[in-house]
């Protein structure tokens, strides 16, 4: 059966599917060693031989590898940097398949980050049409008063664009007035979207960490540490969409 090349590339462990049409596009992909510049050519995956940058892709005998990372700050989760910064994946030693993160989190904050060779898994996680449910909690400049937590959960002005509704709750609150720490629940992942929605509320985030992508929790994983996701949270994640 024939199927699209950027979506054998992602079922195999190249890298996710956008980021496949970009190889393609780069000029990096050949099938049957014929170098393909353009996207929506179909392959036949038990005839055609694709390759990588000349190396051979094959699907059928790639593990899919699913792995929480709890991410510390200081760290990029592109995969490779231009300012060699350091990388989340030099936080994932001893894995021999080619893993990318899903979503990504920024320099700045900590938290639970996905990585997979999963191709599929990612694109669908990613794409705007999911609206999985992200939990952060943050440290917030000052306390926010009920107007503003309204304001925050019926969706602020970012990039001029109102966000969808979104959960805020304090948990704590420092007795000078000066910091709370709240639980924030988001369903989109536009860029810096928490910090961008705090400061619209004009309570700025200080320190921000993601502890849950839907059901599947960060829990007690000391910060730089990496483990496998269990049968149940890659269950829980495929049955998303
Ligand atoms: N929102 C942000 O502002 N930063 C992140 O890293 C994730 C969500």
């Amino acid at each position: 059966m024939e199927e699209r090349l950027q979506k054998y590339l992602a079922e195999a462990g190249v890298a996710s599917r956008r980021k496949s049409e970009e190889l393609i596009l780069a000029g990096r992909v050949a099938v049957n060693g014929n170098m393909v510049k353009e996207l929506g050519m179909k392959i036949n995956p038990q005839k055609d031989q694709v390759t990588f940058d000349g190396k051979p892709v094959r699907c059928a005998d790639t593990k899919k590898i699913y792995i929480m990372l709890h991410k510390p700050e200081g760290y990029v989760t592109t995969t490779k940097e231009q300012f060699s910064r350091p990388a989340v994946l030099d936080l994932v030693s001893g894995i021999q398949e080619r893993i990318f993160p899903i979503g990504r989190l920024d320099y700045d904050t900590s938290g639970l980050l996905l990585l997979t060779n999963d191709g599929d898994l990612t694109y669908r996680l990613t794409h705007p049409s999911h609206d999985v449910p992200k939990t952060y909690i943050a440290k917030i400049y000052g306390v926010p008063n009920e107007t503003d937590l309204q304001k925050f959960r019926r969706g602020v002005i970012i990039d001029g664009r109102k966000t969808s509704p979104a959960k805020i709750q304090i948990l704590e609150k420092d007795k000078d007035m000066k910091f709370a720490i709240v639980e924030i629940i988001i369903h989109e992942g536009r860029n810096r979207q928490v910090r961008k929605m705090c400061e619209a509320m004009k309570h700025p985030v200080a320190q921000l960490r993601r502890v849950a992508t839907g059901e599947v929790r960060l829990g007690d994983l000391p910060k730089g540490k990496w483990r496998y996701l269990t049968e149940k949270e890659i269950k829980y994640l495929k049955k998303l969409y």
